[in-house]
């Protein structure tokens, strides 16, 4: 090994930076490699001329990038490279592009940073070209499955946390329930985490069907017990209880979020007679200074990814478990996103809290 290549793909958030940082260290530092940042994803080894640069020690003395949220590398969310979406509508076959991208820049292997889709993608991609691959998991979702986390997750929960602390005391001002939408588009992760750390009565996730009845029996029950105020979580991903998608159109065709929290809201408001509120984080979530946990993770997980190189240990992701960094086969990572445990321990926690998590053992 004497060149490697590392890329951030799909969605960002914080810590990449500091995966990126322990990645160049590392392979600098012990091993004497040269590092070539891949510049804007998939798309730095598909476009010609290549996009690239070599990313040196050098560049963190200054500012350190440790600190910093997003990448300096880019990202884009452009699709399957082997379902290339063109401007005309159609899709084409780029993967040999990026597979002769690599060869051409003569790299030796690359570390993937990214979520369960990337990773997927990135995995097919290496597999056609005989590129040597490690992936490194990164998504706020936290659904990745093979890692008890992702980096961008604890920074991501502690701003929605943040978010319900400040929600709070404006909802017991106005004698309001306030219905807060997260991410999470097939998973509850962040809203059950930052749900039970942030007091809400009600969390509301894509795992676990609920009632619009069980919502209101329980800010009923709150109104009861003497509070008049109420905090409401709903993951993005989360439908009507008839099973559809609550969506909103934005000009240019996005749909994604503020469907459900404001289906809710008009909802609460008509069957428990309390004035209701939809705050809508998005991507406040993803960006930031990254916290201590985040930090912390993306640096182990970046030397022990370029450890795994430097052992030809190919095809494997490195991952949280049992307090400590390991290492787990991308074909066990690559199923699907991970679902939140329905009779897990915090959605025992949180019912054990009086909290409304949907109907039990629906
Ligand atoms: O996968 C992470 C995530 O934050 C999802 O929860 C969300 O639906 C999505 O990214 C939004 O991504 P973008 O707006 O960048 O396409």
């Amino acid at each position: 090994i004497r060149r490697i290549g590392v890329l951030t793909s799909g969605g960002d958030c914080a810590g990449l930076n500091a995966v990126i940082r322990a990645v160049t260290h590392r392979a600098r530092r012990a091993y004497g490699w040269k590092v070539f940042g891949i510049l804007d994803g998939t798309m730095g080894l598909m476009d010609r001329p290549l996009r690239y640069r070599e990313l040196d020690s050098e560049m963190f003395s200054g500012f350190d990038i440790l600190r910093a949220g997003g990448t300096v590398l880019g990202t884009v969310n452009k699709g399957d490279p082997f379902a290339f979406p063109m401007a005309d509508g159609s899709k084409t076959d780029r993967s040999l592009d990026f597979v002769d991208g690599f060869h051409s820049l003569e790299l030796d292997a690359l570390v993937v940073v990214g979520g369960d889709g990337s990773m997927r993608i990135l995995k097919k991609l290496c597999d056609k070209g005989s590129i040597g691959m490690v992936g490194v998991p990164k998504t706020i979702d936290n659904d990745v499955h093979g890692t008890e986390y992702a980096v961008g997750f604890s920074t991501a929960t502690n701003v929605v946390t943040e978010a319900l602390d400040r929600l709070q005391a404006t909802a017991a001002s106005h004698h309001r329930v306030m219905i807060l939408e997260v991410m999470g588009r097939d998973a509850g992760h962040i809203a059950v985490s930052a749900g039970i750390a942030g007091g809400a009565d009600v969390i509301l996730i894509p795992e676990i069907p609920y009632t619009l009845e069980g919502v209101a029996k329980r800010i009923r029950e709150v109104q009861q017990e003497g509070r008049s105020h109420a905090l409401i979580v709903v993951a993005e991903g989360v439908l009507t209880p008839e099973g559809e998608r609550a969506t909103v159109a934005y000009a240019g065709g996005q749909t994604r979020y503020g469907g459900i929290s404001q289906y809710l809201s008009d909802r609460i408001a008509q069957d428990t007679g309390t004035e209701t509120r939809v705050t809508i984080l998005g991507h406040v979530q993803r960006g930031g200074i990254p916290s201590m946990r985040d930090r912390l993770l993306a640096s182990a997980f970046g030397v022990h990814a370029v450890d795994l190189v430097a052992a030809r240990k190919f095809g494997r992701m490195v991952a949280w478990q049992d307090r400590g960094v390991v290492d787990v086969p991308l074909e066990e990572v690559c199923i699907g996103p991970r679902s939140l445990d329905p009779n897990g321990t915090l959605v025992h926690a949180a019912r054990g809290l009086g909290i409304y998590v949907g109907e039990i053992g629906a």
